[in-house]
């Protein structure tokens, strides 16, 4: 394969620039031509294509975002969207693609693949709902950011003897309200995959006020629930004083930590040494340290579980 394309897709994730910086140095590597395709499947469909060498990839390794933009497209989910991209690929001689995004990105993949481009899957989505990879770029750094957040509302939670409901993103997961739960030592955690009762939670806050605690901080996935209606509950049930936030879209943004962009450096190499070979429908993960290859068939229809150790950790330290 000597020439091949980029995008990024979905929701943007912190990382996803030092995934390009890698998928087109590492081309280079084997002199291979790289280029970039703006705005997702948007930009296949309308020929936005960008060269990409090695000194235009300079200087993004520790910014936020895509600077190949990103967006969700309805028309390449159409079979008339997928031959005009088709169409462009072949008008510019690109022989493979890498895709950087979640699940709904990586149907595009399969679809490309099948209609003969080699496409590989980079798992990009803060939400780290994609199965057989330990982590997805981005998740890591959304992670700190939610915690760092919490940190600073635990010290007005405390001044002001505070109850706090803190809603974060994830979708239908709850890979980031657990997590940075733990990492927080929030009080409770509710995520989608475990159902919750209200009066368990209430008891909880209460009894933690009768031992002394000075606030009761709890993470809420957008999935389980919305933070208003819990902060309600609360409120209407013990009279505590109760302040909602929702962190939304700033869990996005910001400079990938060092383990992203280590990670996306890794799976933006894999993803071309497979391309080099001719593979294609696959998708790259790091599992228990190890690089991970996988039939992006297989990630759509495997759920990604929650880490239940994890779970009942939290709990019991969140006494
Ligand atoms: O998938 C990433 C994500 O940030 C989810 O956590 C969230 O539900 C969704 O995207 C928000 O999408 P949008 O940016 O289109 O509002």
């Amino acid at each position: 394969m000597k020439r091949i394309g980029v995008l990024t897709s979905g929701g943007d994730a912190p990382g996803m620039n030092a995934a390009v910086r890698a998928v087109v140095r590492k081309a280079a590597s084997y002199d291979m031509e790289v280029y970039g395709i703006k705005k997702g499947y948007m930009g296949l469909i309308n020929s936005d294509f960008v060269r990409l060498d090695s000194s235009s990839v300079g200087d993004i390794i520790h910014r936020g975002g895509t600077f190949l933009r990103t967006a969700r497209c309805e028309e390449f989910k159409t079979e008339e969207g997928q031959l005009k991209a088709l169409k462009n690929l072949e008008a510019f001689g690109i022989e493979g693609m890498v895709v950087i995004g979640g699940d709904g990105s990586f149907r595009g993949a399969i679809a490309l693949s099948r209609k003969g481009v080699p496409t590989i899957g980079i798992p990009g989505t803060i939400d780290n709902d994609i199965p057989f990879t330990d982590y997805a770029i981005g998740f890591d750094t959304a992670l700190n950011t939610v915690v760092e957040a919490v940190n600073k509302v635990r010290d007005t939670a405390t001044s002001h003897e505070r109850t706090f409901v803190i809603e974060v993103m994830g979708r239908e997961a709850g890979h980031i309200a657990l997590y940075a739960g733990l990492a927080s030592g929030a009080e409770t955690i509710l995520v989608p995959e475990i159902p919750f009762n209200m009066d368990d939670i209430c008891k909880k806050i209460i009894n933690g006020y009768k031992r002394g605690k000075l606030h009761s901080i709890i993470i809420v996935a957008e999935g389980a629930a919305s933070g208003f209606d819990i902060g309600n509950k609360i409120k209407e049930k013990t009279g505590f004083e109760t302040r909602v936030i929702v962190l939304g879209h700033l869990q996005r943004g910001g400079t990938p930590s060092a383990f992203d962009r280590i990670l996306a450096s890794q799976l933006g190499g894999k993803a071309v040494e497979l391309l080099k070979d001719n593979i294609g429908d696959k998708m790259v993960g790091l599992v228990n340290g190890e690089l991970l290859v996988t039939d992006l068939e297989k990630i759509l229809v495997t759920p990604k579980p929650l880490d239940m150790n994890i779970y009942k950790l939290a709990e019991i330290l969140s006494m």
